[in-house]
């Protein structure tokens, strides 16, 4: 189980608790609206892999496929450019699939509206996203989302998924962190 130094981290925004909770509300409802069809769910490397285990244990679906992307924004040194570039490509082909994207984070939306273009010109039968958090504040991009987690003031956030610089991406917990780390 992660840790971090006390004096990194200011606030616990959402407990291991109310994590798990909110993903099992989650998985229940996607349950329903994928009941007759099969589901392949399509990480976002490397922040989803929290998501991506917990979400996909927590469904009782019977066909629940899992395929894995790393992307990274181009360019400058901003976080995200909106001009992506494909690290890792799936596996499989998309044609006829009901895709659900799986995201740790929402923040700009610039990764994310890039990806939805991308994965539907390969012809899936549907696609949707479901993301543990989002932070509407920081939203350049609308993008439409049909399972949300969380979502989260525009601060600086670590745990499940989420890193600095790295750390703390194994955090069973969210929360802010200390000022003296970015200042
Ligand atoms: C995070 C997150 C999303 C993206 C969201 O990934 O997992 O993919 O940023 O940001 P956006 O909405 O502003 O585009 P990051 O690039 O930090 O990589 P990581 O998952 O490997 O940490």
């Amino acid at each position: 189980m992660g840790s971090a130094r006390p004096e990194d981290i200011e606030r616990v925004l959402l407990t291991e608790e109310e994590i798990q909770q909110r993903l099992r509300e989650m998985a229940q409802q996607i349950d329903a609206d994928y009941a007759d069809r099969d589901l392949l769910l399509v990480g976002v490397l490397k922040g989803a892999v929290m998501v991506m285990a917990d979400l996909s244990r927590a469904l009782e679906h019977e066909t629940v496929a899992m395929d894995w992307m790393a992307v990274s924004s181009y360019g400058s040194g901003t976080r995200s450019s909106g001009v992506v570039r494909i690290l890792k490509d799936l596996d499989t082909d998309l044609s006829g699939r009901n895709v659900l994207i799986v995201e740790d984070i929402i923040d700009s939306g610039l990764t994310l509206s890039w990806l939805i273009t991308n994965l539907r010109s390969r012809g899936p039968a549907s696609l949707e996203v479901a993301t543990m958090f989002r932070k509407p504040e920081a939203a350049v991009a609308q993008v439409d989302v049909k399972y949300v987690g969380f979502d989260l003031p525009n601060e600086f956030l670590v745990g499940y998924g989420l890193d600095w610089a790295e750390k703390y991406r194994t955090l069973p917990y969210v929360a802010t962190l200390s000022a003296h780390l970015y200042a």
